[in-house]
């Protein structure tokens, strides 16, 4: 008899935004005329850049060539852009990444969902509550979040809220914990650390022998000084962390799908026995064996997102979503909402005006005013009474949408 990875049937029977995305259909269906205005899903709407769109003619063309064609690359990613990303993101910070620290990938939701496999189940998980689904599912489906409980939360997660009264800082577990998810700016919140706050948590990991998995997708969209844009920016981070980025919500490509992830050489885990062991290695080969490879044209599109021209139009797309970010935040708060987030990246975290739960307060947006948001309980215990607004709109429809729900 065939038997089934359980885990799979202690989690919610659909992904997040996927129940987000079936209660959508189902309105639309009944009401096939309503004009749905999507501000749920972080998903962008503007065109990729111009530059990204011209590398991939021109890689397209290469690979209509014999001369020119390429059949399977390096599971890690080319050179080209594993060089460019040195350059770019940590040589201009000062920060010293070497090009086989970088494995880049098809986007940080594989990576950050995957990165598990290479840890024991038996480590102890922390998780800011709320946050990205990803990563408590998928320390769900290993095995590694024990069991669910009544409070829909896992008995062997450690949460760590981050809510108004702490004004969203996560303060250090009081429990010894093993891996760590940090997410900053955050996603869904918005919100950010500064460098003090999260060298903290470096110092926490140092000191426990523990490995930060920090998410920097939405790095792109820091506006603010004393932001770290790259954990690395912390003194003795390298020791202790794995840095997840992406590509998808710098340069518009959710749908062409890259990004990478770091792990340092100078980062460590452990046998039973105690055994030091590199994870750089553990990676290389999961990688190696589970993955193969970003394709060859959109890793030249990705490259030419850092070329002098693609570095304006990626700051052009950022400035737009932010402005729409501004729109979003200042008529919340015109009709009274508490709104955090907005300022460091595209999300804007609203409080329900009347206490409604999330889900109660999604459903009259969307039967009432016909728009999208996320309910925060979908990223946590922590996210109840909270509803997340996405800025990767269109403007007029951000404007509209705002425009209802000020009515
Ligand atoms: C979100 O809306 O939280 C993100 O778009 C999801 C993702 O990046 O996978």
């Amino acid at each position: 008899m065939l038997t089934i990875n359980e885990n799979f049937i202690k989690i919610p029977e659909t992904y997040l935004f996927s129940e987000i995305a079936r209660r959508v259909n189902q309105h639309k269906a009944e009401n096939p005329d309503a004009e749905i205005i999507r501000m749920g899903i972080g998903d962008v709407t503007l065109p990729l850049p111009e530059a990204s769109i011209e590398a991939i003619i021109s890689a397209a063309n290469e690979q209509g060539k014999s001369e020119t064609f390429r059949g399977y690359g390096p599971e890690q990613g080319y050179d080209f852009l594993r060089n460019t990303i040195v350059e770019n993101d940590y040589k201009s910070r000062g920060i010293d990444i070497k090009p086989d620290e970088i494995y880049v990938s098809d986007g940080a939701k594989s990576d950050t969902g995957n990165i598990g496999d290479i840890f024991d189940i038996s480590n102890k998980v922390a998780i800011t509550d709320p946050s990205y689904p990803v990563y408590i599912d998928t320390n769900a489906m290993a095995g590694r979040a024990g069991e669910p409980n009544s409070n829909n939360q896992w008995n062997n997660i450690v949460y760590i809220p981050c809510n108004e009264e702490n004004s969203f800082i996560p303060q250090l577990p009081t429990e010894k914990v093993d891996i760590i998810y940090l997410c900053y700016p955050n996603n869904p919140t918005g919100t950010t650390l500064t460098k003090d706050q999260l060298a903290v948590w470096v110092k926490y990991a140092t000191e426990n022998q523990a490995v930060i998995l920090f998410d920097a997708a939405y790095e792109a969209y820091i506006s603010e000084e004393n932001v770290p844009h790259s954990i690395y920016e912390i003194e003795g981070a390298k020791e202790v962390a794995i840095e997840f980025r992406s590509f998808s919500k710098t340069a518009g490509f959710t749908g062409t799908r890259c990004g990478y992830t770091i792990v340092p050489k100078t980062l460590f885990g452990f046998t039973k026995d105690g055994e030091k062991i590199s994870l750089n290695k553990l990676w290389l080969r999961r990688q190696t064996t589970k993955f193969n490879g970003t394709p060859y044209i959109i890793q030249r599109a990705a490259e030419a997102t850092y070329s002098t021209k693609g570095k304006e139009q990626v700051k052009s797309l950022v400035e737009y979503y932010m402005q729409n970010a501004k729109i979003i935040r200042t008529s919340l708060e015109k009709i009274g909402l508490k709104v955090f987030g907005g300022v460091n990246a595209p999300y804007i975290w609203a409080k329900t005006p009347n206490g409604e739960t999330s889900w109660e307060y999604f459903d009259y947006l969307l039967k009432e005013k016909n728009i999208v948001c996320t309910p925060g309980a979908g990223f946590g215990t922590s996210g109840e009474g909270y509803v997340r607004f996405s800025a990767f709109g269109n403007r007029e429809k951000t404007i509209e949408a705002m425009a209802r729900i000020s009515k």
